[in-house]
């Protein structure tokens, strides 16, 4: 069975639509994953708001181009984490948002975050984790020397990287594989595994 027909699968049984807000910090890839598989019918969701934090982000585009409101919240004009989180929730809360879904979102969350949505924010790290935490994980895979890496969703925990397992994707470094060549492949699977992640969970939380 293909990925794709799991996916059809693993939502077919329930009809309730889940309301994401998407976090993204920079290119927005796997925001474009997602909004591609709820476009075609593979997802049971709808991307009520993109947040992105650095005004340059690629995201932002992807977003407008699916027709999904993008609201730029800048880190830079907060005390505090805490009132950034502050922030978020609030316009998360305003866009009825089900579920929080981390693409590339680049700030350290506080438990106020975690604790307006217990349970209910994804993330996606590109590592088989627990091993590789934090943001060069690519990089330190690869400088490591390690066979087999891939990508992680997970939940999010105050720990960074450290929540529980939802679903993950092994990648085999190549022999002449470049970092690059490692990126892209990585990519690759995060594409498909975010979406795929994001409607079981859902389902899980329906059940
Ligand atoms: C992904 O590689 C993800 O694993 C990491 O940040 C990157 C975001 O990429 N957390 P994109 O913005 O979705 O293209």
């Amino acid at each position: 069975m293909s990925s794709l027909e799991i996916l059809s699968n693993s939502t077919s049984s329930s009809n309730s639509v889940t309301i994401l807000g998407v976090l993204a910090s920079g290119s927005g890839s796997n925001l474009e994953a997602i909004a591609n598989a709820i476009a075609k019918g593979q997802l049971q969701a709808q991307i009520a708001v993109v947040i992105y934090n650095e005004s340059d982000a690629f995201a932002k585009q992807r977003a407008e181009k699916f027709g999904i409101p993008a609201i730029l919240v800048n880190h830079r004009d907060y005390k505090s984490r805490k009132d950034l989180d502050r922030s978020i929730i609030e316009l998360l809360n305003q866009h009825n948002v089900d579920l929080v879904i981390m693409a590339g979102w680049m700030r350290i969350v506080t438990q106020v975050l975690i604790d307006a949505f217990p349970e209910r924010i994804l993330n996606i790290h590109p590592s088989l984790l627990p091993s590789f935490k934090g943001i060069h994980a690519i990089e330190q895979a690869f400088t490591y020397g390690v066979k087999i890496t891939g990508c992680t969703v997970h939940l999010l925990s105050l720990e960074v990287d450290s929540g529980k397992i939802l679903k993950q994707a092994a990648v085999p470094v190549l022999a002449n594989d470049t970092l690059e060549d490692l990126q892209k492949r990585i990519q690759v699977q995060e594409h498909i595994i975010y979406p795929l992640a994001i409607a079981e969970y859902s389902q899980t939380l329906a059940s």
